[in-house]
């Protein structure tokens, strides 16, 4: 790869670690050095307290369980995308698409996974390819929570219904949870529904089955990600913290093949 990262110009005896820890922007050396003596940092799975130790650009390095990005090439940024926009990058039927939020980053970023055009909410953009293959992957199941307005006053029994599961056309779903946050205007109900599943519509049509058709839907968490206050239409790059949380998430499914309870199932796709 041409870009520029931790590790520069390949070394083919590596990095040394603490130098690598600093680069990505964990720590300085001198506090990356005692991170590494205070037993608290691994590479692919092993604790490693010698400073010395030279890693690659393929070791899994890992700060008190949590996974650091070596590649600085890489871009990670969430987007609160405004209904009426669609998840692509080049929309065919001229459609206003992500490039408008994409297009002042030097990186070549694409979405992880989709949103209706009218629903709005977090989305991750990325340059990162394995990781976006991975978090979007069927097999995955991320969880992701959404904050639905639907018509009508929605009831305990509803609600039972849907953390139960029932059947779709396109099989049996189920909410891992499923609460009733308030009444809205005009007779509708604010409801938050998390699931892990990534077929298509998935929300509006389980709130539809249930008789209660979505007014307004917004996606409010990825996995470990929250929308936070992030306006409409505005991107962030995602924190340390953060991008952390995601590969400690997707490292254990990229080394694997596969898995997951979910197969089968297509990501999220925008509607009309
Ligand atoms: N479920 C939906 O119905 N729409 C989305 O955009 C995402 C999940």
């Amino acid at each position: 790869m041409s870009d520029v990262s931790t590790f520069g110009e390949p070394n083919p005896e590596g990095e040394r670690l603490q130098k690598v820890m600093a680069a990505s922007g964990v720590a300085s050396r001198r506090v990356s050095e005692d991170l590494i003596a205070q037993g608290r940092v691994t590479v692919n799975g092993e604790i490693v307290e010698e400073p010395g130790r030279r890693v690659l650009p393929t070791d899994l390095i890992t700060v008190d369980g949590t996974a650091i990005q070596t590649d600085t090439s890489k871009r990670y940024v969430m987007l609160n995308k405004p209904v009426g926009v669609v998840s692509s990058m080049a929309d065919e039927g001229g459609r206003p698409d992500l490039t408008e939020f994409t297009r002042d980053y030097e990186e070549r970023l694409f979405n992880v996974g989709r949103l209706d055009a009218n629903t709005s909410g977090l989305l991750v953009l990325t340059n990162d390819g394995d990781l976006a293959h991975v978090l979007a992957h069927p097999s995955f199941g991320v969880s992701k929570t959404y904050i639905a307005k639907v018509t009508g006053s929605v009831s305990a029994q509803t609600i039972a219904k849907l953390t139960k599961g029932f059947d779709l056309e396109d099989g049996f779903i189920v909410a891992d949870k499923a609460r009733m946050l308030g009444a809205a205007s005009g007779g509708a109900s604010m409801v938050e529904i998390t699931l892990h599943s990534g077929r298509n519509h998935i929300v509006r049509r389980m709130l539809d089955a249930v008789g209660h058709p979505v007014v307004e839907l917004v996606r409010r968490q990825f996995g470990p990600l929250h929308l936070g206050s992030l306006a409409v239409g505005r991107t962030r790059d995602l924190t340390k913290v953060e991008l952390g949380q995601i590969l400690t998430l997707s490292r254990p499914h990229e080394q694997a093949s596969g898995g997951g309870d979910d197969t089968g199932e297509e990501e999220d796709v925008e509607g009309d």
